[in-house]
């Protein structure tokens, strides 16, 4: 038997990163894996890759109606989600910056997909979790949201704060409905989402200096937490963060 038997997980931001790690895991683990992204090709990919246990549905999260309507055919098709992991998300290099510099259209299209795309997830996550017996909803956070670190990274650190806060509240407010909500911080993570640090040897060292453990993180440093938090392991954990960023946060 695998962990996640008997789990269907909908995971945003599947198309690449961490989100395809977890949902290529999830499904090694023995859940059905809904492949959700706004680029259709990388969805279909990564369902592809995993074969029968996964489905791909092309949502932009910041779209309620796309949101709401992807939830309702999965509901229709027999796949309601018992996990759900709200993990897309954007980091506008070149443009999000310092707040004085900041400005204002950076500043929308990041919070339109980091927080309220976040929001739109974990809403219609919520009453279709409501309707079919709970489960466990797993947000991706980020040590900009607990510490300095985004201090050149206004809008990208301020969402993610955010989105602590909305874990915590809809934990709060669901305890005694079935359902729980954790968040995973993990630090740099080397995937196309930061590949202007990658890319760039100085800002990459300089980074990987302010991790203590001294190496980058990979997706597949993500994925032991998430299949913990989707498990029913983790049946007592809710309202959590749990940091798993090589030490970046006890700086
Ligand atoms: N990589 C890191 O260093 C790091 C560190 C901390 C937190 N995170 C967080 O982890 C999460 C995943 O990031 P990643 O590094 O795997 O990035 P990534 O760029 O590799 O993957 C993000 C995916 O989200 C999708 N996406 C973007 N906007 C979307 C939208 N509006 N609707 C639907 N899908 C959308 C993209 O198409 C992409 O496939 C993000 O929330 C990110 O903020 C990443």
């Amino acid at each position: 038997m695998t962990r996640l038997d008997e789990k269907t997980a909908f995971i945003t931001g599947a198309g690449s990163g961490i989100g395809e790690a977890v949902a290529k895991r999830f499904a090694a683990e023995g859940a059905r894996v809904v492949i959700a992204d706004r680029d259709t090709a990388a969805a279909d990919r990564v369902a592809a890759e995993i074969g029968a246990a996964a489905r791909s549905v092309t949502v932009d999260i910041s779209d309620e109606d796309q949101v709401q309507s992807a939830f309702a055919a999965l509901s229709t098709d027999g796949w309601a989600p018992n996990v759900v992991v709200a993990n897309a998300g954007v980091q506008l290099f070149g443009q999000d910056a310092e707040i004085a510099e900041l400005d204002v259209e950076a500043w929308r299209r990041t919070v339109d997909i980091n927080l309220t795309g976040t929001f739109l997830t974990v809403k219609h996550a919520v009453r279709s979790m409501l309707a079919s017996g709970g489960g466990s909803i797993i947000l991706t956070g980020s040590p900009t949201g607990v510490t300095g670190e985004g201090s050149e990274f206004t809008a990208y650190s301020t969402t993610k704060a955010g989105v602590h806060g909305l874990g915590r509240t809809v934990a709060a407010a669901y305890a005694k409905r079935g359902i729980r909500v954790n968040t995973v911080v993990p630090s740099y993570v080397e995937t196309p989402l930061v590949s202007a640090i990658s890319d760039d040897q100085s800002a990459r060292a300089a980074i990987t200096s302010r991790i203590p453990m001294g190496r980058p993180g990979t997706p597949g440093d993500l994925t032991g937490v998430m299949t913990f938090l989707a498990s029913d392991d983790s049946a007592f954990a809710t309202g959590a963060m749990f940091t798993v960023d090589g030490g970046m946060t006890t700086l």
